[in-house]
């Protein structure tokens, strides 16, 4: 049956040509890598997107990154995400509602001009929010610049949603001693930190990536103990103090593919991604950090190659499956955010 559908697949492809182009990320199953024109980080296919004149841009990916493509694009292209369940939960830990609340409280307690950085796993009305309130959006590759680029605009950061990428951040450019994780609905919160702090976070994380612990990078060593260990910037600061090497999974990517042969390397992010690195570079000990359960994504997981090739079908008969359609008056000022963050 699989051998069916890739034939069904290659050949939906073959009559929809240039009108559409597949981007795969770097965490989606081998069936959709192995049928993407581009595979990337989240900031590699926001700049396929964008360069993109295809008239459909698949996206192998989730809610957030489709949604950023389809912002990007020009008003006469559509996106289609295979699945619509396909929601990154990191994404939904900062809601646009609750972040309008939280920004009243935060900017009561402190005179400081407060810049808020929206991760790009994120949805479009919070991006909007970043935008309109003097701020920009990042990806894991470009958080540090983005973090300048606020500093020299205001005194203080907001970051959002991902506390772990924001701590490492924070770390990178020497303030871990001003930084705040912050809960707007704790009551307990000293409005003196607030007033200290130059970096406030808010309390969300990758489930994927907060899985991994320190203990996983010791086991890995005494099994492995040339190994080189490169962890994603969401996880814990703990696990990346233990790591090698951090980076984007654009990052890992390049690392593995540089690597000489014979070269052990542990992966600490997601598993389709060690998986797709130990297919691709035979010649190098591709090692998982803490084994497929606890690395796999249960959001990205959610394109199945059955629906990749329902949403082509479609196509071909000139019905539009999934498109996915932010209202303009939101994707204008979130195009604002994400034009900041291209122009870095
Ligand atoms: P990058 O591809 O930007 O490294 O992001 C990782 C991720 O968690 C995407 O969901
Ligand atoms: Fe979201 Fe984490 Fe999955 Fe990325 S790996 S889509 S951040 S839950």
């Amino acid at each position: 049956a699989a051998g069916e559908r890739e034939r069904r697949i290659e050949s939906a492809l073959d009559a929809l040509g240039d009108d559409v182009v597949i981007l795969g990320h770097n965490y989606q199953r081998r069936e959709i890598v192995e049928h993407a024109d581009f595979i990337g980080d989240s900031y590699q296919l926001s700049r396929e997107a964008a360069n993109s004149d295809a008239e459909y841009v698949i996206f192998g990916g989730v809610t957030f990154m489709a949604e950023s493509a389809d912002i990007i694009t020009d008003d006469d292209q559509q996106v289609i995400l295979p699945s619509m369940e396909a929601s990154c939960p990191m994404a939904g830990m900062a809601e646009a509602l609750q972040v309008d609340a939280a920004w009243e409280k935060l900017t009561a307690a402190t005179e400081d001009d407060v810049i808020p950085i929206c991760y790009m796993n994120s949805y479009a009305d919070l991006k909007a929010f970043c935008a309109e309130h003097g701020g920009l959006v990042c990806t894991s590759s470009n958080a540090a610049d983005a973090f300048e680029w606020a500093f020299e605009r205001g005194e203080k950061v907001l970051f959002l949603p991902d506390k772990h990428l924001g701590t490492n951040t924070a770390h990178d450019l020497g303030l871990e001693d001003d930084t705040l994780v912050w809960d707007p609905w704790a009551d307990d919160t000293d409005p003196e930190a607030i007033r200290e702090s130059e970096v406030i976070l808010w309390e969300g994380y990758c489930q994927v990536h907060e899985r991994f612990r320190a203990e996983h990078v010791e086991e890995v060593r005494e099994d492995h103990p040339d190994a080189n260990v490169i962890v994603h910037p969401e996880c814990r600061r703990e696990v990346v103090e233990a790591a090698d090497r951090v980076g984007s999974t654009a990052d890992i990517t390049q690392a593995v593919e540089n690597a000489d042969p014979g070269e052990t390397w542990a992966i600490g992010t997601e598993i389709h991604l060690a998986n797709h690195l130990d297919r691709w570079h035979p010649e190098v000990d591709v090692v998982p950090l803490c084994g497929d359960a606890c690395m796999d994504c249960n959001a990205m997981r959610q394109i199945d190659p059955n629906y990749l090739l329902w949403v082509l079908e479609e196509l071909v008969e000139g019905r539009e499956q999934n498109v996915i359609d932010v209202d303009p008056a939101t994707a204008d000022r979130a195009e604002t955010a994400l034009d900041r963050m291209l122009e870095l």
